[in-house]
C-alpha cells in the first residue's frame, strides 16, 4: 500500500526522496508527494498519477532545494485519488508537513474538534488532520516532540507517521503503530521507510521499529523513544540482500523474474532445514508432547498465502492425520474461532504486514493458541508476534502477484508436514524418505517448466484465449486447491472473471455457465483421480467449453482423448504436484495479461502488502 521515505542529510533530499519512492512504486499507489524544507519554509509538491508526473514537476527534484525531506506513495483509502488528497499534507499555518501509512479511526471526531477552531481543510483525508492536530498543540507549546508524544495519545488506529516542523529544520520525528516503519543509519545522514529497497542503496543499517516507538532523527544523530517516552537502545540489523534483487535484472516485468527465481528461492528456502536427511526446523520449539496432543490446525492467511493453506489441509491431514482448517484471516477473527493450547494456528504471509493476518494472530494468541508464521519479510510485525518463525527465502518480491513467495510457503509447508509427521509417528520411515528426496527434486523440476520451449507452448496458448471474458478452473484434491491460485492470478493481472470450483462440484450448479467456447482450465495431476477429473472435463466439453489441461507426463498418452489443449509437467508425489502445476498457470496469466495490454507489475486497484483491514 502506501509507501514512505524520510531523509536528513547535508545533500539535497528531493532527488534522494524520489529515489526513494521509485523503489516503492511496487507497492501499489495512486498519487505521490514530498515536502522539502529550504530558506524557513516547508516546501510541498505532489501529484495525482504515477511518480512520472511528480518527477515532472519538480524537474526530477531540482525546483526543491533542501537538504531534509519527506516522501509518500499514496494508495487511497480517505478521499479520491487527486493532488489534493496525497501526502505530504501541511498545517494550515504551514508549520507541520506529515507523511502518514494506515487509517486513523477517530480523525472525524478529531476533525470536528478542529474544524470549531477555524481549522480549515484542503482534503478529505485523516492524515491532513493528524497534522493540524500536532500543529495544534506546536502552537501552544512551541515544543516539536511534545507535540507529537500528545498527538499519539489522542489517535487511536494504524499509523507510521513522518513529521518535518518548519521551526526544527534539522529534525525528523517518526512513529509507528500497526504499520511498518524502519530506520536507516548511512554516513552523515539517517533515514526513515516503510521498506527496505527505499534505502538500500544508501544503507544496509536498519532498525526495525515496534509498534509504540517514536524517532528523532536528524543527518547526525538518532534518538529512540518507546511508548513510556524513555529513550531505548535499538540493534541494528545488516540487510545481507543486495539492491539487485529489487530490480528487473533484464526482464520485462518483476513477476516474470520472479517467476524464474522460482528453483533458486525454493532451493534456498529448504536447504537449511535439511540436515543429514531429516527435515531441522530451527525456528520452532515443538515438544513431542505438544505435537502429540495436537487437536487441531488453522492454517490463516489472505490471497495466495489463504490458497497455500489450502494444498496445506490435504499436506497436513495427510501426512500429521489431524484435522486442518484453512480460514482467510479477514473471517477468522470474526468467527468465535476453536481455539486452545492444543490448537496450532499457522499464519502464512509474504509481506509479515498483512493487516487482517496479523489481527488473525493477535486473536489467536489471546485464544490461547500456539502461533507458528510462515513469513517471507524478516523483522516484520508478524514475524515478532507469532510464538515462532520460519523464513522463506524467497527475497523480495516485488511484482503485487505473488509467485516465488506462493511456491516458498509450499515449501516449508511440505517440510512442516514431514516434521510434524515423524514426531507424532503418522509416516513410516520409507514415506518420508521418498517425500524428502522428492521435495529435494522440485528445483530441478521447476527449472524444467522454465525452458523456452515451454514458455512458447504457453504463450501461444495466451494469444489463443487472451480475450475470454469467464474462464473456469476445475481440478480435485490439491489440484483443486492449484486451481484458487491460478484463478487469482487470472483475475487480479488480466482482470478476466475467473473462478475455481472442485471439479465434482460443476454439476451443482456452475454448469449452468459453461456454454460454447466458454475456456475451462482443468487441473488433473493426481493419478487416482484423473479418471474422475476427465469425467467433469467431458461434462464441459459436451456443452461447447474450450479446455485447456494441466497434467503430468504419465498422461501424455492420455489427456488428449478428452482435452483440446494441454501443458505437460513432471510428475512427483501427488501431494508435492502443486509446485509445479501452479507454474504453468502463473505463466498462462502472465501472457494472458500481456496480450491484454495490462498493468502486470502493479495491477489496478491492488496493493502488494495490505495494510489496513
Ligand atoms: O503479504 P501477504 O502474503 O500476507 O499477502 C496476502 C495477499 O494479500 C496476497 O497473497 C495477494 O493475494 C497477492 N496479490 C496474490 O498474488
Amino acid at each position: 500500500m502506501c509507501g514512505i521515505v524520510g531523509f536528513a542529510g547535508k545533500v539535497p533530499a528531493a532527488p534522494i526522496l524520489l529515489d526513494g519512492l521509485k523503489k516503492l512504486e511496487y507497492r501499489g499507489y495512486d498519487s505521490a508527494g514530498v515536502c522539502v524544507y529550504h530558506a524557513g519554509s516547508l516546501q510541498v509538491a505532489k501529484k495525482q498519477g504515477e511518480l512520472k508526473n511528480l518527477l515532472a514537476v519538480t524537474d526530477n527534484g531540482a525546483t526543491l532545494p533542501g537538504n531534509i525531506g519527506i516522501g509518500h506513495t499514496r494508495w487511497a483509502t480517505h478521499g479520491a485519488p487527486s493532488d489534493e488528497n496525497a501526502h505530504p499534507h501541511l498545517s494550515q499555518d504551514g508549520k507541520i508537513a506529515v507523511v502518514h501509512n494506515g487509517i486513523i479511526e477517530n480523525y472525524l471526531a478529531l476533525k470536528e474538534m478542529l474544524l470549531a477552531q477555524g481549522v480549515t481543510f484542503r482534503s478529505e483525508t485523516d492524515t491532513e488532520v493528524v497534522c493540524n492536530l500536532i500543529a495544534m498543540y506546536y502552537a501552544r507549546s512551541g515544543n516539536f516532540l511534545w507535540s507529537v508524544q500528545m498527538t499519539r495519545e489522542v489517535i487511536v488506529g494504524s499509523y507510521a507517521l513522518v513529521i518535518l516542523c518548519a521551526d526544527e529544520p534539522d529534525t525528523i520525528i517518526a512513529m509507528k503503530q500497526d504499520s511498518p516503519l524502519i530506520f536507516g543509519q548511512g554516513e552523515g545522514c539517517n533515514f526513515v521507510a516503510s521498506d527496505v529497497p527505499a534505502i538500500l542503496k544508501y544503507t544496509r543499517e536498519v532498525v526495525y521499529l515496534n509498534d509504540g516507538d517514536l524517532v528523532v532523527m536528524t543527518a547526525d544523530s538518532v534518538r529512540f523513544l518507546n511508548r513510556q517516552s524513555a529513550t531505548v537502545e535499538k540493534k541494528t540489523e545488516h540487510i545481507a540482500w543486495d539492491i539487485t534483487a529489487a530490480e528487473k535484472g533484464g526482464y520485462e516485468h518483476f513477476m516474470l523474474k520472479e517467476i524464474f527465481e522460482q528453483p533458486s528461492a525454493f532451493a534456498k528456502t529448504i536447504s537449511p532445514h535439511i540436515q543429514d536427511g531429516k527435515v531441522v526446523l530451527d525456528g520452532v520449539s515443538f515438544e513431542e508432547r505438544y505435537l502429540k496432543n495436537l487437536s487441531r490446525i488453522y492454517v490463516v492467511a489472505c490471497g495466495s498465502a489463504y490458497y497455500v493453506g489450502c494444498v496445506g489441509k490435504y499436506v497436513l491431514e495427510k501426512l500429521c492425520r489431524v484435522p486442518v482448517e484453512p480460514m482467510l484471516a479477514s473471517e477468522f477473527h470474526y468467527c468465535d474461532p476453536l481455539c486452545d493450547e492444543n490448537t496450532l494456528v499457522l499464519v502464512i504471509s509474504q509481506s509479515g504486514e498483512t493487516a487482517d493476518t496479523k489481527l488473525a494472530l493477535l486473536e489467536a494468541k489471546r485464544r490461547g493458541a500456539r502461533t507458528l508464521a510462515i513469513v517471507n519479510v524478516v523483522g516484520s510485525a508478524i514475524s515478532k508476534e507469532a510464538d515462532d518463525v520460519i523464513y522463506t527465502w524467497a527475497g523480495p518480491e516485488i511484482a503485487v502477484a505473488t509467485t516465488k513467495a506462493y511456491s516458498t510457503q509450499l515449501a516449508i509447508v511440505y517440510l512442516l508436514g514431514l516434521y510434524m509427521a515423524r514426531l507424532r509417528e503418522t509416516i513410516t520411515d520409507g514415506e518420508y524418505d521418498e517425500l524428502l528426496a522428492a521435495i529435494q527434486a522440485l528445483p530441478g523440476q521447476i527449472a524444467a517448466l522454465l525452458t523456452e520451449e515451454k514458455i512458447q507452448e504457453i504463450q501461444d496458448f495466451a494469444k489463443k484465449f487472451h480475450q475470454a471474458e469467464d474462464v473456469y478452473f476445475i481440478g480435485r484434491n490439491v489440484d483443486n486447491a492449484t486451481c484458487l491460485e491460478g484463478s487469482l492470478k487470472l483475475k487480479e493481472i488480466a482482470y478476466i472473471h475467473s473462478e475455481a470450483y472442485a471439479a465434482g462440484e460443476l454439476k451443482h450448479g456452475p454448469i449452468s455457465l459453461i456454454v460454447p467456447g466458454t475456456l475451462v482450465v482443468a487441473v488433473a495431476t493426481h493419478p487416482d483421480l484423473f479418471d474422475k477429473t476427465m469425467s467433469n472435463v467431458k461434462e464441459t466439453t459436451s456443452r461447447g467449453a474450450d479446455v485447456l489441461a494441466v497434467t503430468t507426463d504419465a498422461f501424455a498418452d492420455e489427456i488428449g482423448k478428452t482435452a483440446g489443449q494441454w501443458v505437460l509437467i513432471p510428475e512427483t508425489l501427488p501431494l508435492l504436484q502443486p509446485s509445479l502445476s501452479v507454474v504453468p498457470l502463473q505463466l498462462f496469466s502472465y501472457y494472458v495479461s500481456l496480450e491484454r495490454g495490462c498493468s502486470i507489475d502493479k495491477p489496478r486497484n491492488l496493493a502488494k502488502s495490505v495494510t489496513v483491514e
